[in-house]
C-alpha cells in the first residue's frame, strides 16, 4: 500500500506544480485536475490489483471492483482535497485503507507536499514517517483546536451542522475547516489537532483516518452508532481524553 501510494503521488506532486500556472488561465484548471486524479486512481489501482489479484477495490472515482474475495478491500481515494489541489492550495493527500470482514486493518495518507507519510495497521500502532504517533493529552475543551467541515451549497449537513458548530464554537480554543477530511483525522492522530468531525462523509475520506487515530490512542467512531467503514457517516475523532465529551456534545440536540 505504501509503494503504491508513494507512486501515485509522484505524478500527482508534478502535476501540481502546473495547477498554479494554470490558475490565469479562462479554462481554469478542472480537466487538468480531473485527468490528473484518474491517473492517480489507475495507479494506485493497478499496483494494489498487481500485490493482490483477489481483493475487490473500491474507488471514489471508479466505485467498486469486485474481485473474487470481497470480504478483502481496499478503500481508495486518489486525491483527497481535490477542492484545495484545484487552487492550488499545498494541502491535500491520498488516502488508502485495507478493510478485511468489514473492519479496517490498515491504512496509509500520505501528504506528498509536507512528504509527510501517516501509516497504521491494526494492533501496530500509528506512524508518521517510521516515528511513532500519539494523539494530544489536551484535556479540556477550552484548549482544543478542533477540525471541522463547512456546509457549502447543498450539503446535506446544513441542517445538523448549526447545531453542532454552536455547541462547539462556544468551547474550544479554535476551529479549522483544512478541506481533506483524510489529513484532519491524520492530524488528530499525530496531535495537531485535539478533536474533529465531520458530517456526510464518505469511506474513503475517514476509513484510513479513523484507523490512525485509533492506533493513535484515540477515538474514532461514526455518530449513526456503528461501525461500518464502507459506507458514508458522520465521522468524530479525538484524542483521549476529550473523546467521550466532544462526541456527546456533538450528539445533543
Ligand atoms: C473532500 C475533502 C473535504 C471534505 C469533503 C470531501 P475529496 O474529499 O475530504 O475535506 O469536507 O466532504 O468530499 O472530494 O476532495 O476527495
Amino acid at each position: 500500500m505504501v509503494r503504491a501510494v508513494v507512486r501515485a503521488a509522484r505524478g500527482l506532486a508534478r502535476d501540481f506544480g502546473e495547477v498554479e500556472q494554470l490558475q490565469w488561465s479562462v479554462k481554469g484548471p478542472a480537466d487538468f485536475v480531473s485527468a490528473a486524479d484518474r491517473r492517480a486512481e489507475q495507479i494506485l489501482v493497478q499496483d494494489l490489483h498487481r500485490a493482490r489479484p483477489d481483493f475487490s477495490i473500491l474507488t471514489e472515482e471508479g466505485g467498486l471492483r469486485e474481485g473474487r474475495f470481497p470480504e478483502h478491500r481496499f478503500i481508495i481515494d486518489p486525491l483527497d482535497g481535490t477542492t484545495n489541489y484545484l487552487h492550488a492550495m499545498p494541502h491535500w493527500a491520498i488516502s488508502v485503507a485495507l478493510e478485511q470482514h468489514g473492519e479496517v486493518t490498515a491504512g496509509c495518507i500520505y501528504d506528498p507536499v509536507r512528504n509527510e507519510l501517516f501509516a497504521a495497521d491494526k494492533g501496530n500502532g500509528a506512524y508518521m514517517n517510521d516515528q511513532r504517533i500519539r494523539v494530544s493529552r489536551t484535556a479540556e475543551l477550552d484548549r482544543a483546536l478542533v477540525g471541522c467541515g463547512l456546509p457549502v451549497r447543498d450539503w446535506k449537513g446544513r441542517k445538523s451542522f448549526p447545531g453542532q458548530y454552536e455547541r462547539v464554537a462556544d468551547q474550544v480554543a479554535g476551529l479549522r475547516r483544512m478541506g481533506a477530511a483524510s489529513l484532519d483525522l491524520a492530524y488528530v492522530a499525530c496531535g495537531r489537532l485535539d478533536a474533529y468531525w465531520e458530517y456526510g462523509i464518505k469511506p474513503w475520506d475517514y476509513a484510513a483516518g479513523m484507523l490512525l487515530v485509533r492506533e493513535a490512542g484515540g477515538k474514532a467512531a461514526r455518530l449513526e452508532g456503528d461501525d461500518r467503514p464502507w459506507e458514508e457517516g458522520t465521522v468524530m475523532a479525538a484524542n483521549a481524553a476529550l473523546g467521550d465529551a466532544f462526541r456527546d456534545l456533538l450528539a445533543v440536540g
